[in-house]
């Protein structure tokens, strides 16, 4: 790819809706989806296998696997929808839909052409507290549960995300992360078969130095950017900062949620991931290309809020819309 080309991959549908209060009917997250394939993002977040205890919200997540499988929406480009596995039951339960509409859908002899691909992310921690907190487990623990998904996706070829949280502020043990461990969690989901690993900032604690700091500890362990992704919330306003400063170190990926919506359930206070619409105007400020259409993704932001009932977190979304 182009050093002037950033991949976004955009996590509304998922860490965007996954922390809402209120139950959202499953037409209105298939409209969202519909909505964003039209704006040239390339890979979609839709949705978690976990426990309905866990995270009610992601209740519906079977249901929107199968309608993207049967139904994809139409789109210029290819489009990765991508879901959240925390145990191999969860890439399990998603497997057997995936057979299910593979059997019912393909026609012997003539060999499909697939314009959507499904992939997963699992999800490991630099904390032990919030490895507790998020997926009730140590560490080590994560790491162990995460060798037989990887093992079960090579199967099926199904591309695997790594994420690794609180990469630069936990809510329980604060800013000061060791970026060592960090680079650790990172190495280890690369070496066990990740394509690539998405760095959390979970909390929004990270600046510019830090986030430089934890960039250089990641590339002297030989961790190479094009299999990096950030991952940046926006609750101390510093998710473009700290986006510039990766810039240059060289990353090329980023994640974000239009409208800014989202939060972790598992980290009180956090908010949303970045804005796409942020992100997408300073990349383009900045004479990068990403592929995506600002004004459309403007609306999408817009309606998305309104739907849900809260404020539009966009300012690059909201000065689009009122141009
Ligand atoms: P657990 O309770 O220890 O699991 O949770 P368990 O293995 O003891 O199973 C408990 C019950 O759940 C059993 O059912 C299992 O069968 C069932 P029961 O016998 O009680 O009837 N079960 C499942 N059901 C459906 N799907 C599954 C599944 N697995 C077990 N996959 C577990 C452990 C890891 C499952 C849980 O802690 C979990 O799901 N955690 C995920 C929490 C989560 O989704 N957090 C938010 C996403 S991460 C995030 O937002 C951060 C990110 O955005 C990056 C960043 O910003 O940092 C990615
Ligand atoms: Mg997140």
């Amino acid at each position: 790819p182009s050093p002037d080309y950033v991949h976004i991959v955009e996590v509304g549908p998922r860490d965007g809706l996954q922390n809402e209060k209120k139950s959202i009917p499953l037409e209105t997250k298939i409209q969202f989806i519909e909505k964003l394939v039209t704006t040239g993002v390339t890979t979609i977040e839709a949705g978690s296998f976990v426990p309905v205890k866990w995270v009610p919200q992601m209740a519906s997540t079977s249901e929107i696997l199968q309608h993207l499988l049967r139904s994809p929406p139409q789109s210029r480009h290819a489009i990765a929808y991508n879901y959240l596995v925390p145990n191999v039951k969860g890439l399990e339960n998603m497997v057997e839909i995936m057979n299910a509409e593979a059997a019912t859908t393909e026609t012997p002899g003539t060999p499909s052409k697939p314009a959507t691909t499904t992939e997963i992310s699992l999800f490991a921690a630099a904390t032990e507290a919030f490895s507790r907190a998020n997926t009730n487990c140590t560490i080590e623990e994560s790491l162990e549960r995460s060798r037989p998904i990887v093992e079960l996706a090579m199967t099926r070829n199904i591309r695997v995300r790594g994420y690794v949280s609180v990469a630069l502020g936990c809510p329980y043990e604060g800013p000061d992360i060791s970026p060592s461990k960090v680079a650790e969690i990172t190495a280890t989901l690369l070496e066990m078969g990740a394509d690539e690993v998405s760095v959390a900032d979970t909390t929004g604690m990270g600046t510019g130095p830090r986030t430089l700091e934890l960039l250089r500890t990641l590339a002297a362990a030989g961790i190479a950017n094009s299999d990096l992704a950030l991952h940046f919330h926006d609750t101390y306003g510093q998710a473009l900062v700290n986006t510039v400063v990766a810039l240059e170190h060289g990353v090329r990926i980023f994640d974000s949620s239009v409208g800014g919506l989202g939060g972790c359930p598992y980290s009180k206070g956090a908010t949303g991931n970045v804005a796409t619409e942020d992100l997408v105007h300073t990349l383009h400020s900045l004479g990068m290309h990403t592929g995506i259409n600002l004004e459309e993704m403007a609306k999408i932001g817009a309606w998305i809020s309104t739907e849900l009932d809260r404020a539009n977190d966009s300012r690059a979304g909201k000065a689009t819309l009122a141009r």
